[in-house]
């Protein structure tokens, strides 16, 4: 794992400091806009802040006191007006190129990011949700999106306006400045502390209702099986339930804000006042001009807002650190060993959808196999699934495997596949241990039609098509009839072009699986593994698939695992997996003649005869 081995936590600002980089690292191609933007934030802010002094000097202008530089209430108007516009244009330019930049910085930590998502070990995803990984490829990029956009731009003018601010209001009045800089900002503080107070108990109504919606979710999701249940009324009553603590919650916020909401506006305004009477004392006195009290109250306004705001960009700051470090975290997390290049995800890809290039192996020439495994999977490190096995699958032979559920079937399949490391002994393809090969150039050699058989969203034809990108549509077609697909393919309106539905739930479960054989076929791979491939089909189809099968299966080395022994009793060699192990291995002909054997048992109880040539009919 490459996660550092620390110790102690690292201080806020490592992480800071961590994190800043990575932003750093991802901003750097398009600095020259940021630079750009951050030069138009400082100037715009700096320009709005002659705005109070403006307003300032056209009131003092009319009360008659010492004249300014520039003259005359309207030369002070339109100069106002001058400011204001100035300011929207380079407020436009800025947030527009802040918002540029932005968005181009998601999208490439999520191009990033998910180009290593698909690199990472099958066995990462056994132990991680995908919801959470999705929530880092969406929600945790759009924090880091809003960091540069808005935080960024936000905490900027905050600090300006608050040095800036006091700067100008001590040039104004000195002893006033004083006074306001004692009283505003820890009231601002103070209020803004009581506005979290409120935040987090929302937060905690937030959380009971995602609870309820987690029970909504999951009965909508299930909602079939509430139904055959006839549970509608025991969901509804638990989704009461939960209705009824987030209302309790709530009311207590609702007591709370009204108390704090009420008396946040008399602490600000309070504060406000005081500034304002002891400035009225200030002019009472002639030492100030009632134009630039005016001023400086707006610039109190402005510092107290600013103060406030700066401890919610705080907050934001360390909600955006939460999301970088779970981003970074995900992006050094250790890829599958033995892939060569990155994959590509860049705008040159965008286009293509053409296979990537790998350099080939050389034809298999002898056997692949597998020698002393002994394997158990990480989530479950004290299963052994495999023990101390070996299996070979000579070139061009067709070996069966048998066995009980759970015997570790699949996990051979996975294993040749490269999905996982082996605990001991190695696999081996013509005599080479496969751990040596480029991974993508050695799992091109195979083609699957696995247990469980997954579509994409897309239409009949695409799914195909996955087996090879490049084919043609007439490709496609024959690949499809082979499959025995059009039987029902033709009579779907679109036909080919039928869009399966999410993860192929428009389809029954017998033609996913003839999808994944066409596939399969389209592919016309050196090294087929069917994995239970006809177990979904009824008797006849799978007779027809089976024909097709067969066919697929001439002079390629193939792995056939099976339940159905009527679909193996044709192999080369028929392996019997029981509990991890190989506890027989032999021809049809050869098992069935081991009396107490399992391979004779399992035959029995599927009441095979010795002629099942023929094709059973419904
Ligand atoms: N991803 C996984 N993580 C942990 N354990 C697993 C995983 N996949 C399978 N197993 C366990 O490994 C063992 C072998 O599973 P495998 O899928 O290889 O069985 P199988 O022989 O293919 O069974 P079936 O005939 O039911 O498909 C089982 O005990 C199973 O619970
Ligand atoms: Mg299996």
């Amino acid at each position: 794992m490459a996660k550092p081995e620390t110790t102690s936590e690292p201080g806020i600002k490592e992480r800071l400091g961590i994190s800043f980089r990575f932003l750093l690292g991802f901003l750097r191609p398009h600095l020259k806009l940021f630079v750009t933007g951050l030069v138009l934030l400082f100037v715009s802010n700096a320009v709005f802040l002659a705005f109070p002094y403006l307003t300032g000097q056209i009131i003092n202008e009319l009360s008659g006191g010492d004249p300014w530089i520039i003259r005359g209430v309207g030369t002070l108007s339109v100069l106002l007006l001058v400011v204001l516009t100035v300011r929207a244009f380079l407020s436009f330019g800025q947030i527009w190129l802040f918002g540029a930049v932005s968005n181009r910085l998601s999208r490439d930590i999520r191009r990033r990011l998910y180009g290593h998502l698909l690199e990472l070990p099958v066995s990462y995803y056994d132990s991680h949700r995908t919801g959470e990984l999705l929530s880092r490829l969406s929600n945790d990029v759009t924090q880091l999106e809003t960091a540069v956009s808005d935080v960024l731009a936000d905490l900027v003018r905050q600090v300006l306006v608050v040095v800036l601010g006091i700067a100008i209001a001590v040039f104004l009045a000195p002893q006033l400045a004083l006074f306001m800089v004692l009283v505003v900002p820890p009231v601002a503080l103070g209020a803004r502390r009581l506005g979290r107070i409120i935040r987090d108990r929302a937060r905690e109504t937030q959380d009971l209702l995602a609870e309820s919606s987690t029970i909504a979710e999951e009965t909508i999701a299930g909602v079939a099986t509430v139904k055959s249940f006839a549970n509608e009324q025991f969901e509804a009553d638990r989704y009461n339930e939960a209705l009824h603590r987030v209302l309790a919650k709530a009311m207590e916020t609702v007591t709370l804000r009204a108390l704090i909401g009420s008396s946040i506006g008399l602490l600000v305004m309070g504060s406000l006042i005081l500034v304002i009477w002891f400035g009225a004392t200030l002019v009472d006195a002639g030492s100030l001009a009632v134009g630039d009290l005016i001023s400086f109250v707006i610039y109190t306004g402005f510092i107290g807002g600013s103060v406030a705001g700066l401890g919610n960009s705080i907050t934001r700051i360390q909600r955006v650190l939460g999301s970088s470090e779970r981003v970074i975290e995900l992006m050094q997390m250790d890829p599958e060993p033995g892939l060569s290049a990155d994959v590509k995800s860049d705008s040159s890809r965008r286009e293509s959808r053409a296979p990537a290039e790998h350099p080939a192996l050389p034809p298999l020439a002898d056997a692949l196999e597998l020698r002393s495994v002994s394997f158990s999977y990480p989530t479950r490190p004290d299963l052994v699934v495999l023990k101390d096995l070996d299996l070979t699958i000579p070139r061009n032979s067709r070996v069966a495997l048998v066995g009980p559920s759970g015997s570790g079937k699949s996990t051979i399949v996975r294993l040749l596949l490269r999905f996982y490391e082996l605990n001991e002994g190695s696999i081996l393809r013509d005599g080479t241990d496969i751990t040596g090969f480029d991974l993508r150039a050695y799992r091109s050699c195979f083609a699957v039609v696995p247990q469980d058989v997954l579509l994409f969203g897309g239409s009949v034809e695409e799914n195909i098509r996955y087996g090879r990108p490049d084919a043609t549509a007439g490709e496609v077609r024959v690949a499809a009839e082979a499959a025995h697909m059009t039987e029902f393919v033709d009579r779907f309106p679109e036909g080919l072009g039928t869009i399966v539905g999410e993860r192929g739930v428009q389809l029954s479960g017998g033609q996913r699986q003839r999808v994944a054989i066409a596939r399969a076929m389209l592919r016309d791979p050196e090294f087929l593994i069917l994995d239970e491939a006809t177990s979904s089909l009824d008797a006849e189809s799978e007779w027809l698939v089976q024909d097709a099968l067969d066919r697929l299966m001439q002079h390629r080395t193939t792995l056939v695992i099976a339940h159905r022994l009527a679909t193996v009793r044709k192999a080369d060699s028929i392996v019997v997996l029981d509990q991890g192990t190989i506890v027989e291995q032999g021809t049809h002909e050869e098992l069935t003649q081991v009396p107490d054997g399992l391979y004779a048992k399992l035959v029995r109880m599927q009441g095979l005869g010795d002629a099942v040539e023929a094709p059973p009919r419904l």
